[in-house]
């Protein structure tokens, strides 16, 4: 029994929707080591901003990381995202654990514009005030039991068993705080921009206090660098990655650079301002950035001059022991920021938290 019991080798699976990856862990002396881990990129349309489009390119891909990351078992441990996922931060009297369900039914209907047997409900406890009869802060997730359903049939459709669905932006935090053992005090916005969903997760001491996704990514960047040199999306995603395109030079992508640049800025001031006007509006003090955008070159740079806060880069592998022979640290590190929704997710297992 136990977090780490052999049997339950679950793996995170990170459904993306440009690459899926896969990470497993397991006991380390140090707490986690690294076991396998793959990459396999999806092609353009096969998933749109969080939606299963072509079903069987997904199982396919499914089955090919796996398969490269040589992994066993069959337990998958996978994620979603998206504008449509409803995250929300309650304040609830306080009631005993065995009430909380009865009652954060009752109080979700209130905050989800949705027929309440149309989606799946999940929350988690994030703070209460001292004494008796004062009032607990619960994280409420609701994710439309249809979209889940999609994700669940590809991955069963691989060959394999979800055994826990989470959230991208949860899984991010995960992630960091096992890397960051001491909870900062002050606010962190932890921000994953992906291919098509920027997920933003602010926490603080440990817990969550703001979530929110929205549509913009990697996407956004290529689909601009296209229509300005009137090449192919191929030729433009690749670079955008810094690969030789010939006929294509960086600067010719820098005009483009800039102007989605600043839109991810404004997306960002957005967010916050969102942030801000929640219940507890307080300072954010840091940024780190996932997901494959953080890799785009000199984008933290550029947000901390427009934010004027430090602005770093996740590590979601400076916590977890690795054989280097195997995987070789410098690819590691080169895909860091796109694993840290998978590391999150390789953490969790079947019935490690209430639903
Ligand atoms: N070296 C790089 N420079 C710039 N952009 C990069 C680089 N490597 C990857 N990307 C971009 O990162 C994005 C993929 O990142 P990631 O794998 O985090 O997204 P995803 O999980 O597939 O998408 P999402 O989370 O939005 O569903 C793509 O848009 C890709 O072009
Ligand atoms: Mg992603």
């Amino acid at each position: 029994m136990g977090l780490f019991s052999r049997k339950k080798s679950a793996f995170g699976l990170d459904v993306g929707s440009s690459t899926l990856k896969v990470v497993q862990l397991e006991p380390g002396s140090k707490g986690y080591a690294l076991r396998a881990f793959a990459m396999v990129d999806l092609p353009p349309d096969a998933i749109g901003e969080g939606m299963i489009k072509d079903p069987p390119v997904v199982v396919d891909a499914i089955k090919e990381v796996v398969g490269k990351a040589r992994v066993q078992s069959k337990e998958a441990v996978i994620s979603v995202s998206g504008r449509e996922l409803i995250m929300k931060k309650i304040q609830l009297p306080k009631v005993n654990p065995k009430e909380l369900g009865d009652a954060i039914m009752l109080e979700a209907e209130h905050h989800i514009n949705l027929p309440i047997e149309e989606v799946y409900l999940d929350h988690q406890v994030v703070g209460q005030s001292a004494g008796q009869g004062g009032t607990m802060d619960v994280m409420l997730v609701a994710v439309k039991k249809t979209k889940i359903n999609e994700y669940v049939a590809v991955v069963e459709e691989a060959g394999l068993s979800p055994v826990v669905v989470d959230v991208d932006a949860f899984a991010v935090q995960n992630q960091y705080e096992i890397n960051n053992p001491e909870a900062p005090a002050e606010a962190v916005a932890l921000i994953d921009i992906g291919a098509s969903v920027m997920k933003t997760n602010v926490i603080r001491g440990g817990s969550s206090i703001f979530a929110r996704d929205i549509a913009f990514g990697g996407n956004n960047y290529t689909r601009a660098i296209c229509q300005r040199l009137n090449i192919p999306f191929e030729k433009a995603e690749a670079a955008k990655r810094g690969q030789e395109v010939p006929g294509v030079s960086w600067e010719d992508l820098v005009p483009s650079l800039e102007a989605v640049s600043r839109e991810l800025s404004l997306e960002i001031q957005r967010t916050f301002d969102y942030f801000a006007s929640t219940t507890e509006s307080e300072r954010i003090s840091r940024i780190v950035l996932s997901g494959g955008c953080a890799r785009l070159a000199g984008v933290d740079e550029f947000l901390s001059s427009s934010w004027g806060v430090p602005v770093e880069v996740v590590k979601p592998f400076q916590n977890i022991q690795f054989d280097p022979n195997r995987f070789p640290a410098d690819d590691l590190y080169a895909a860091g920021p796109l694993l840290a929704v998978a590391v999150g997710l390789g953490i969790r297992r079947e019935g490690d938290k209430p639903a």
